[in-house]
Order: structure tokens, then C-alpha cells, then sequence
């Protein structure tokens, strides 16, 4: 049986999408916070457990009968609480006889101790001294947080506007991230290895193009003048200073094809809300 925590989340209901492509529903079971919440997925035959990382007594039966288990890493911001819950997990896992575990984790995380991959540095140092048979996806940033349906206003408007200073973007979409989990949990020969996933570079430049291409408008791409408010200002800063811009062949590998395009994604997120230019 294959356990999927945090399962109620845009990720592991992805995830979940995946698996039931490529196996029987009964191999697959959802350990979700709140099962009413799942409801959803219940109907559609997959076992639901509740599943609670500040609750480490639920967290055992959720795993309970796992051969593997696939740890979505918890959404907590306060990075020695999130370590706690995922080692809550492990714990779990441990005292369940789950037989191994693929742990959403994030680039950087083997290194580097603090800032965002703080826990999740934490979290591979806890799998690693529990002896479980493990294996790492180290996730880059979701292109949803650059491709979303914000971007209707761009090609109305016909400016695009970023603080990414021109350079690359490693983002993938979680999508793809879920299809390469659902492989890693069902193929074998994953265990002890580490994925350092990463999506195709893409720009700015690239993203004004495609959206001229795809609706048949002008957008041009302008440079912020100043910082953009909360997350994104962050967020655009680490892509100007170039720490998106590295790539590895990990993705594309365990997909077994290349992950999907930026007309491909663009396509997909603004489809539903705006309509293609006619083709030429
Ligand atoms: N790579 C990236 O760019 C990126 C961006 C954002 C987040 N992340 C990480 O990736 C994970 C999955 O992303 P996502 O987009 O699926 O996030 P999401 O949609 O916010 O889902 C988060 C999930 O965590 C669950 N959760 C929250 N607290 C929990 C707890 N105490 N015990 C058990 N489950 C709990 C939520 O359950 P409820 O349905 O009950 O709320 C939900 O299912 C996030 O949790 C975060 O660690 C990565």
C-alpha cells in the first residue's frame, strides 16, 4: 500500500491523480489533517485517514500497512516546527513498519542548513540517521507561483511586468513534480538516491513572447520600478541574483520525458480564461 501524507494539498491531490493512473485504488490511501476535507477523494474509492503532524498519534495508524509512504513536507512556516512534525513522521513511519519513504524536499536542502531549506536540511538528516530506506525529491519553486491566472492582465494590458532582471527560472510545475513522485513510488530501483529536480530555464523575455504568440496581442516586457509587495519581491530578488538558474537532467530522467513546456504551461493555466489567437 502506498500512504500519501498531506494529501488534501494542490500537490498531493496531484499526486494522488498520478498513482491512479498506475495502480489500483486500493493500493492507495490519502493521510489527510481533516477527512472531511477529503471527502472528494473517498468517493473515488481511495482510503482516507486522518493523518496530523501535530498529532503524532494519528500519524501512526494513518501509515499503518505502508510498503512506502510518501511525505509531502508540512506547509508550517516556522522551520523548527516543521522539522518536529516531519520527525514526527518518521517516528510514525518507523513505529508503523512502513517500508520506505519519499520525502518532498527542495533544492539546496543537503547543503544548506538555513533560510528556506532549513527543515527540510533537518528532515533529510532525520531520514538519513532513522536507517529507513529512503529516497530525496528535492523539489525547485512551483512555476505556479510565475504562471497563474494572474497573467490574463499582461496580455490585456499588453505589459508584463517583473523585478527578474532578465535571468533564468528553474520553477517546474507541480504537476510534473507529481507524475516523477507517483513514478519514484511505484517503479523500482529509487530507494538511496536523491533527485535534484529542476524544470527547463525560462525568462521573462521567453514568458512576454509566448503570451504574444499564444493570444495574438503585443506584450511587452517592462522591469518593476521598485520591489514587488510580500512573497513575490522575495522571490524575484533570489531569481536576480541568479539562484534559479541552475539545471540538471533529474526530472526529465525519472519522467522518462521532457517536463512540459512554458507554451504548454502557459497554455494550460490561462486556458480557461482567455482565448487562443487563431492560428496563423
Ligand atoms: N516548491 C515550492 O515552490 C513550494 C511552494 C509552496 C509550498 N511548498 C511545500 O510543498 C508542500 C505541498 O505544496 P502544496 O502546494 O500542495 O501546498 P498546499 O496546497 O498548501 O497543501 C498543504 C497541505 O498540507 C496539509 N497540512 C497542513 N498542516 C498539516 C498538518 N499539521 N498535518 C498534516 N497535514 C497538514 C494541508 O492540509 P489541509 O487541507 O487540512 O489544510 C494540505 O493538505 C507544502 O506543504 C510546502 O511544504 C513548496
Amino acid at each position: 500500500m502506498i500512504v500519501v501524507s498531506a494529501a488534501s494539498g494542490a500537490f498531493g491531490r496531484l499526486v494522488i491523480d498520478r498513482l491512479l493512473d498506475r495502480c489500483p485504488v486500493g493500493r492507495v490511501t490519502a493521510a489527510v489533517r481533516d477527512p472531511g476535507g477529503a471527502a472528494d477523494l473517498a468517493a473515488r474509492g481511495v482510503t482516507v485517514r486522518p493523518g496530523d503532524y501535530d498529532a503524532p498519534q494519528t500519524l501512526r495508524t494513518a501509515f499503518e500497512g505502508a510498503d512506502r509512504l510518501l511525505l509531502i513536507s508540512s506547509p508550517e512556516l516556522d522551520p523548527s516546527r516543521r522539522a518536529a512534525q516531519h520527525r514526527a513522521a518518521v517516528d510514525a513511519a518507523l513505529d508503523a513498519g512502513v517500508g520506505s519513504i519519499v520525502y518532498t524536499s527542495f533544492l539546496g536542502a543537503d547543503t544548506q542548513a538555513d533560510g528556506v531549506t532549513a527543515a527540510h536540511h533537518a528532515t533529510e538528516r532525520t531520514l538519513t540517521a532513522s536507517g529507513l530506506p529512503h529516497t530525496l525529491l528535492r523539489h525547485p519553486f512551483y512555476s505556479e507561483a510565475f504562471i497563474n491566472p494572474g497573467l490574463r492582465d499582461a496580455v490585456a494590458s499588453g505589459e508584463l511586468t517583473d523585478g527578474t532582471g532578465g535571468r533564468g527560472i528553474n520553477t517546474a510545475l507541480r504537476s510534473d513534480l507529481a507524475e516523477a513522485a507517483a513514478r519514484v513510488l511505484t517503479e523500482d530501483g529509487h530507494l538511496g538516491r536523491a533527485y535534484d529536480f529542476t524544470g527547463d530555464l525560462w525568462t521573462y523575455d521567453q514568458l512576454a513572447d509566448t503570451l504574444s504568440r499564444l493570444y495574438g496581442r503585443p506584450v511587452v516586457r517592462r522591469d518593476r520600478s521598485g520591489r514587488a509587495p510580500g512573497a513575490q519581491g522575495w522571490l524575484e530578488e533570489q531569481v536576480r541574483g541568479g539562484a534559479l538558474e541552475r539545471q540538471t537532467g533529474d526530472l526529465r530522467r525519472v519522467l522518462g520525458h521532457p517536463a512540459t513546456t512554458l507554451d504548454e504551461a502557459v497554455a494550460a493555466v490561462l486556458a480557461p480564461h482567455l482565448s487562443p489567437a487563431p492560428p496563423s
